[in-house]
């Protein structure tokens, strides 16, 4: 038989402070923007990471309108909160019976999803309710916009159905004035005008995304009336276009100091000795790496803050530490909290500064936060 592990009560070395306060006002400050469109949150990926029930929990509060999700494990993991769940993607034929039986709102992105749907509500004695996916240019999901008049009215003749609504989504929506993203708009709209004239309407019909919420207003005014809202909630914005909205940071991550020494002048630090010290340095090394979601690229270039003050990055960071200068700091103490991102004042550190010394977006740094990182809700 199993000796059960004795369970770890240390604190964790790697934190992230997550204000679900912060989180709150940038929703409300999301809605105000769009209304009177209604907010549907997106979390797929765990809430990109940060954890779906508490930030699901805390957006329930403030009365959203619907979750988007990815697949079913994310949306079982929200049933009880008694919001509706849209799958935002696509189904596979086996998932379609279980999510049924549950409720959750489906993609149709072609007709033979439609038909594998309407069997199954039919089979259950259930309506399932879907919206329609139209591809007008993602290039990822969805019926083709110039196939979708005919699917549509196709699959609305089937029963166990319950077409609520029509979407599609934009690759570029952060270009501002974009010519595609335009022209985008502009099919989808024609659908709808050609889809009302045979008699078909949607309650909802939606095509904004965050990037569109700061860059295509005319994403978030009817006919639509209601946008998707993923990156925003965290307070972050893709590294292109405009930031309309006034919104704050969500996330902290945080690490201790786990030594500090001083080292002779030409010491090499780190793998691949990418830095040598010029002079006797006071150096720090803090317990944190890129396991816990700091890029490699911050190697001889970012900085965190120790007692609010800047410490540079030397060297290259490994799995678990990462070794700083302390020169600025020459009181830091083995124990202090280290602040890898976030903070307060003109050093502070965003992850949009991340995503550029990464030559990435926001979404990968924040989707990269580390398993074994503790997410604390404040
Ligand atoms: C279909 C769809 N809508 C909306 C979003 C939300 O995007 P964002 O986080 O940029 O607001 C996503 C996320 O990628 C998505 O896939």
């Amino acid at each position: 038989m199993n000796t059960p592990h004795p369970s770890c009560s240390t604190p964790r070395r790697v934190w992230l402070d997550i204000s679900l306060d912060t989180l709150r006002t940038n929703y409300r400050h999301i809605a105000r923007a769009v209304s009177p469109c209604s907010v549907m949150a997106v979390l797929k990926a765990n809430a990109y990471g940060l954890g779906v029930r508490p930030i699901a929990g805390a957006l329930a509060h403030e009365g959203v309108a619907a979750f988007g999700v990815a697949e079913p494990h994310e949306a079982f993991a929200l049933l009880d909160l008694g919001i509706p769940i849209h799958i935002l993607g696509s189904v596979l034929p086996d998932e379609i019976p279980e999510l049924v039986a549950v409720g959750v709102v489906l993609p149709v992105t072609d007709l033979d999803t439609a038909r594998a749907v309407s069997r199954e509500a039919v089979r259950q004695g259930r309506t399932a309710t879907v919206h329609f996916k139209v591809d007008t240019g993602m290039g990822r999901l969805g019926m083709l916009i110039g196939e979708a008049a005919e699917t549509i009215q196709a699959a609305c003749r089937l029963p166990g159905l319950k077409a609520n609504g029509i979407y599609t989504h934009f690759p570029v929506a952060y270009q501002t004035g974009s010519a595609f993203t335009r022209e985008q708009i502009r099919r989808f709209t024609k659908l709808l005008d050609t889809l009302s004239a045979s008699g078909l309407s949607f309650a909802q019909r939606h095509i904004a995304n965050s990037d569109a919420v700061n860059n295509v207003p005319e994403a978030c005014h009817p006919p639509f009336n209601l946008v998707r809202t993923g990156i925003n909630l965290h307070g972050s914005f893709d590294t292109e276009g405009m930031r309309v909205l006034d919104l704050a940071p969500v996330l902290t991550l945080k690490t201790r100091l786990t030594a500090a020494r001083t080292l002779p002048a030409g010491a090499s630090i780190g793998y691949g000795l990418s830095y040598r010290l010029p002079q006797a340095t006071r150096v720090g090394t803090i317990s944190a790496g890129y396991a816990d979601g700091l890029p490699l690229a911050l190697s001889n270039r970012g900085h965190v803050l120790i007692r609010g003050v800047p410490c540079p990055i030397l060297g290259r960071l490994s799995m678990d530490y990462t070794t700083v200068s302390l020169e600025q700091v020459p009181d830091a103490a083995v124990g202090d909290e280290v602040v890898c991102l976030g903070g307060e004042g003109p050093m502070a550190i965003s992850v949009e500064d991340w995503a550029h010394l990464k030559n990435t977006h926001p979404y990968e740094i924040i989707c990269s936060l580390g398993s074994r990182v503790e997410r604390r809700y404040r």
